[in-house]
This record gives structure tokens, sequence and C-alpha cells, in this order.
């Protein structure tokens, strides 16, 4: 459920008409829900309430510092990637006890920077990262807990693109290596073990690939302890999907997956952490565009945006669906007809659907892609010198630029021309 609806024909965004937002910001714009985020992140609360947890919100998914503070404020913990998103995370409040670091490449300078502000676990993915964490935090006098991330080899069955639970991902160590690097990590300075992690994959449809990696996590968390390790957290990764086309989707809801984890670990008194991302912001957003022109062509029609591939890339990257629907209402049962609908970058790529079928649009109009916080404004470029796609946060009345649309003149301020030139 969110809190984009139609209000008296028009759009809204929880009480504010979208058609206003993008008078008074201009287009293209995301829209996002403080009510949908709050919703969505309290269902996975609910969904934990049987056990202690912490819910580490996965930043990547959206990272604007008022998403964050938000959520923050909620109580979420933060689950983060890099030296920018730990320090956004801080930036929005989020204290260092509630922030967790995964990744794959951890730079020297990024796990030094997040041992001095204070870090809940690293998610350690590889044997060089161990040796290189533990000297780090040897140096600085520091003993940090650690998770090892763990490659179960299951099938998450999802897009090839987003899938990280197979032994071909790049991610996490393989299962079978999993009881030599716990040894090694004990025997390591500077780190304490403290639990297990893993990660199967992202817009995931289907329970069964949870419940038969957090399967192999049980098994794992015992055969762990019995060599002597004080396994007290298991950090189940994020990936449930969202439906993207309503109606006619219905993934498992967090409750649900709270069962499966319940089912699969619950018996294990660990304190349990997960990194939702796009269940809490996905449906949280919508991008929020405008008809340049409509352009018949031969044998189909073209309903060129002034959104393109550079707004949103999920389209062009990964073939993936967001409903686009008009802001302003039409009666059930008006005419549609089919149209590809672009953006104006100048490449065949930036098609974000093809055929949908749409009431007649005329320029000027507005059109919404639902389905857009997650993976969206943060996967945003300048590609073809547009100025990055501006946010606007809503919250029952009232809205606010939570990242205001650069000038160009600030676009090309960036840049440098070397005086030998
Ligand atoms: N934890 C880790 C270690 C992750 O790598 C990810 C996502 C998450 C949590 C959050 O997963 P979520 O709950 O959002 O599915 N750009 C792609 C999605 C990439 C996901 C990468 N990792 C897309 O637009 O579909």
């Amino acid at each position: 459920m969110d809190h984009f609806t139609y209000r008296d024909g028009a759009l809204n965004a929880e009480e504010v008409p979208l058609a206003r937002i993008a008078a008074e910001v201009g287009t293209p714009v995301y829209v996002y829900s403080a009510a949908t985020l709050t919703r969505h992140f309290n269902l996975f609360r609910e969904a934990l309430a049987w056990t202690p947890h912490l819910v580490c919100y996965a930043v990547k998914a959206n990272s604007n510092l008022a998403v964050l503070r938000l959520l923050g404020g909620l109580g979420a913990g933060m689950d983060v990637v890099s030296g920018g998103e730990y320090a956004r995370a801080v930036a929005a409040g989020v204290p260092g006890e509630r922030i967790v670091f995964s990744g794959v490449g951890k730079t020297r300078d990024e796990m030094a920077r997040a041992i001095a502000g204070g870090i809940r676990q690293f998610n350690v993915e590889s044997e060089p990262e161990l040796a290189v964490l533990s000297e780090v935090a040897a140096a600085m006098g520091a003993e940090v807990p650690i998770a090892v991330r763990v490659n179960p080899d299951v099938d998450a069955r999802t897009h090839a693109k987003i899938a990280t639970g197979k032994s071909e991902n790049k991610f996490g160590i393989p299962i079978a290596r999993a009881r030599e690097v716990y040894a090694q990590a004990a025997r390591l300075p500077g780190l304490r073990v403290v639990g297990i992690d893993m990660h199967i994959g992202s817009q995931l449809t289907d329970l069964a690939p949870y419940r038969q990696a957090y399967g192999k996590m049980a098994d794992l968390c015992r055969v762990l302890r019995a060599d002597g390790h004080a396994i007290s957290r298991l950090d189940m990764g994020g990936g449930l999907g969202i439906p993207y086309r309503r109606g006619n989707e219905a993934p498992p809801l967090p409750l649900e997956y709270g069962q499966v984890i319940r089912e699969t670990v619950g018996d294990l008194d660990c304190e349990i952490e997960i990194e939702p991302g796009r269940n809490i912001v996905g449906n949280a957003g919508v991008l929020l565009a405008s008809v340049i022109f409509l352009k018949r062509g031969e044998g189909r029609d073209f309903l060129i945006l002034d959104a393109a591939m550079n707004d949103l890339i999920r389209p062009a990257m990964y073939d993936a669906h967001h409903d686009i629907v008009p802001v302003a209402e039409r009666p059930p049962g008006a005419a549609v007809a089919p149209v590809d609908v672009v953006g104006p970058v100048c490449e065949s790529g930036d098609t974000f659907a093809r055929g949908v079928e749409l009431p007649g649009l005329e320029a000027g109009e507005l059109v919404a892609f639902r389905s857009a916080g997650a993976y969206g404004a943060v996967m945003a470029s300048e590609y073809n010198s547009r100025p990055l796609v501006p946010e606007v946060l809503v919250s029952g009345d009232r809205y606010a630029v939570i990242r205001a649309r650069p000038t160009i003149e600030e676009m090309l301020g960036r840049d440098r021309i070397p005086d030998w030139l």
C-alpha cells in the first residue's frame, strides 16, 4: 500500500497534488511519501517483533539525507557500502552503533573512517579484506565487531544483474570455506567475530530461496558455535521484492518473510539484522515527468517525455517495468492507444516502455512513473548534460525540496579548464 492516490481527478502524493509540485519545482522530479516510508519501515519491525532485531535500511536504494533522517528517527539502523554512504548515515543523525558496513571492496581509508566514527559491524566479504581490516583496526587500537558474508550458492530467481547468492557471483566467501575463514578471523588482532551475514539478491518475489539460504545459515551457526565462535547476530540481508505491476503482482509480505526467518533461524537465540532497501522506499516514490511531444512514427507513436534514462535507468539497465500513469485521471473506459514512452537522450536504449496502452496525452501533460523510490534518483546521472533530477518529500499537506535541481551554471561550474588550455 502507498499514499499516491487520485483525488478529485488528480494524482496526489498524500494530500499534495502532484500537479502543484510540477508547477512549483518543475519536471522531471522524484516525489516521495513520508507516510509510505514510515508504513513500510514499520511493517519490517512488526515482522520481527518476535525477536531482538535491527532493521538496517540499505542506504543504496535511496540515500537522500531527508529519507535517512526520517528512517533513522523511526529507529532504523543503516546498511552502507561506501565511505560516502557511511558519511550520509552519520550526517542524517544515525549513530555508528546502528550502522553496518557491507561491500566487496572497502578501502583502508573507508575502514578507518568508519572505525573512528563508530560502527556496529563490518560485513567482511573476503580473506584479503579480513587481513586488511585486522591491520587497520589493530593499528588504531580498536577491536571491531565483524560478521563474515557467506555465499550460500542459492539461486534467488531474480534478474541476473541483481542476483548475488550464487557461487559465480563476486559476493561473500563460499559457505564450504566458512569454518576456515572464521578460524582465521578469530586468530587475527583487531577483530571480534559476532555474526554471520548473507544477502542473496534483490527483487526476490519468492520466499523459497530465502528459506533455503537461511536454513544453510542456521546449520552454519551451529557448526561455528561448536567451533567456539560466539555468534550472537545473524544478518539476513535484504532483497524482498515489491509489486511493479499494480494489480498483477503480489510478492510476499514482510510479515511472511519474518515468518521464514523465524522458522529457519528463530531458535538460535541471535539478534536478527535485516537490510531491506527497495521494499521500504520503492513504492514510496514516483518520478513525475511532462510530455514534450507526441511523435507519430511509422507504425508506432512515441510519447517523448522530459525524463530520460539518465533520471531513471532501471528500464534501460534491467529491462525493468514501471507503471506509467497520467496525473490527470481519465474516466473508466477512456480510449487508450499503444505508444512507446521515451526520453530525449540520444540513444535507442532511452526507452521506458514499448507499446504501452495510454490515453491520449497532450504536450505539457504530466505522467508519473510508479514504484520509482528505490534505485531511481540514486542511479541518476547528468548524461547528455541534463541537470541532476531533484527530489521532493511530501508529508500530509506539506512538501519540501530535499534535493534541488542544479542550475546549468552550477552543473558547468564543477568542471575546470586547466590554464594550459
Ligand atoms: N544488502 C546488500 C548487501 C545489498 O547488496 C543490497 C542490494 C541490499 C541489502 C538491499 O537490497 P533490496 O532490499 O533493495 O533489494 N539497482 C538494482 C538493485 C541493486 C541491489 C543491490 N544490492 C535495481 O534497480 O533493481
